[in-house]
């Protein structure tokens, strides 16, 4: 079991609260999950769509647990309006060049904090006519369990209220490359 002061060296001179999830938990969640969607997905053209840039390591664990053909391709969305706080204002930086209508589409998301992002998509890609959307999220805070317009069909953990990073997951572009999960210390 890793612990704080096993990473330190990594951590750019933040400190570490914990470690939430260790790299092996991650790993036989993302094999549960891989299951469960090829379960799901009996027949049909699945596209999984990836947020970026926090679902990128997710992503590509993900696909190589999912026993069944696919395509992958990624999303940039963008927030604007006030910088500070997601406004819900979305707009798609990069958008698939690949078509959606008459495709499963599994959007797969790193973390659900407020759900604004992910509701916003939910509509532009609901707009495009696919067979069916779903979505996948490595861990949600479950803030926005009743605003949410579509919960995850498939969900890696429940997070804790707290800032976390690794996996995917920066705090100002830095930790994206941890391969595990931890909470960072104020
Ligand atoms: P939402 O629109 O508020 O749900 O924003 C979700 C996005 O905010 C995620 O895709 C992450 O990029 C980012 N985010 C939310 N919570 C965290 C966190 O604890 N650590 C790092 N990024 C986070
Ligand atoms: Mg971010």
């Amino acid at each position: 079991m890793l612990q704080p002061a096993d990473v330190a060296h990594l951590m750019s001179g933040r400190k570490v609260a914990r470690i939430v999830l260790q790299p092996d938990e991650i790993a036989a969640r993302v094999e549960q999950l891989g299951d469960e969607i090829s379960r799901f997905y009996h027949d049909g053209e699945l596209l999984v769509l990836g947020l970026l840039k926090g679902s990128f390591i997710f992503v590509s664990d993900l696909v190589r647990a999912v026993p069944r053909p696919l395509q992958v391709d990624f999303l940039v969305a963008s927030s604007y309006g006030d910088a500070k706080v997601s406004s819900g204002n979305v707009r798609l930086v990069y958008d698939p060049e690949t078509r959606l209508e008459g495709k499963h589409i599994l959007l797969v998301e790193d973390i659900i904090d407020s759900g604004r992002t992910l509701n916003r998509l939910i509509e532009l890609l609901s707009a495009r006519q696919p067979r069916s959307l779903e979505i996948c999220a490595l861990l949600d805070k479950h803030l926005a369990d009743s605003v949410l317009k579509k919960r995850p069909r498939f969900l890696g953990f429940d997070a804790p209220n707290e800032f976390l990073v690794g996996y995917g997951l920066d705090h100002a572009e830095d930790f994206r490359h941890l391969p595990f999960v931890a909470s960072l210390a104020d």
